[in-house]
């Protein structure tokens, strides 16, 4: 079989098939998360917090993620890789472009993931018109904490819940391939995956997207800071890294993950 790209995606979601993303950062994780069958693998910046130990992702470098994205496609040989853009690396298109540039010729990512909506529109576009594959991402942006104060769900009301629907119909529209949904409460996120063409993958979004991606050290239950309400410790009912990824791929697949208890009203 050859390796996963944005047309299998593509045609899992046209067929029903749901998609199983996971994090990654090193080449020993990516062995056994390709093993365990995952269709993509996200290079998230989440590795400034759960690998580096920072507070947040704010002080993730383009470099770091350049060196991460590489220990994990050196290895990867199925799974699609997504390399996340970090904070203060796509304040301009231009800049945007020499990020993405380097995460896709050092790091050889198949996709960039950029956060933002309205205000990264005229990016998105420049990177996509160029021959640059982008995720968007929606909802709990973590690179936006500050202003947040909290990591909490987003999208609750209509007026809010409006805005994210029309962010994420612009970023299909200015040529987002794909979108990450986090932390939004799940008619929402159903609304808004209805509405795509493009595979809409959610964390904390419910179980009525394309796919799901989940953070491996939380879903191994290793997270230093607790484990969110939305994850489910895979580890703690397997018993083995293997097995805990295994049954996490088989609980997207099966529709089974996430159940009520993971998903925002
Ligand atoms: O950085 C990351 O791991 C992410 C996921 C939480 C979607 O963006």
């Amino acid at each position: 079989m050859g390796k996963n790209t944005i047309s299998t995606l593509n045609r899992m979601k046209a067929n029903g098939e749901k998609i199983a993303v996971i994090t990654s950062y090193d080449a020993s994780f990516t062995q056994q998360v390709e093993a365990a069958g995952v269709d993509a693998i996200l290079v998230g910046d989440s590795l400034g917090m759960v690998v580096q130990g920072h507070e947040s992702t704010l002080p993730v470098t383009v470099s770091d993620m350049v060196y991460h994205t590489a220990n994990v496609v050196r290895v990867s040989r199925q799974a699609m890789v997504i390399a996340d853009m970090p904070f203060m690396s796509h304040g301009s298109a231009e800049q945007a472009l020499d990020t993405a540039g380097r995460l896709m010729k050092e790091g050889g990512a198949h996709m960039v993931k950029i956060e933002g909506g309205a205000p990264q529109l005229e990016t998105v576009h420049h990177l996509t018109a160029r021959a640059v594959p982008v995720c968007g991402h929606l909802g709990l942006m973590p690179q936006s904490i500050h202003q947040l104060g909290a990591y909490r769900v987003q999208g609750r009301g209509e007026h809010a819940g409006e805005r994210i629907l029309k962010d994420a119909v612009g970023l299909q529209d200015a040529g987002a391939q794909m979108l990450v949904l986090e932390c939004v409460p799940a008619l929402l996120a159903a609304e808004i995956t209805r509405a795509l063409d493009i595979p809409v993958i959610g964390i904390g979004a419910g179980v009525d997207v394309d796919g799901q991606v989940l953070v491996l050290y939380d879903m191994l239950g290793i997270t230093m800071n607790g484990t969110p309400s939305f994850v489910r410790d895979f580890l703690a009912e397997e018993h083995s890294v293997q097995g805990a990824l295994a049954a996490y791929v088989r609980a997207v697949k099966d529709k089974q993950f996430p159940a009520e208890e993971h998903t925002f009203k």
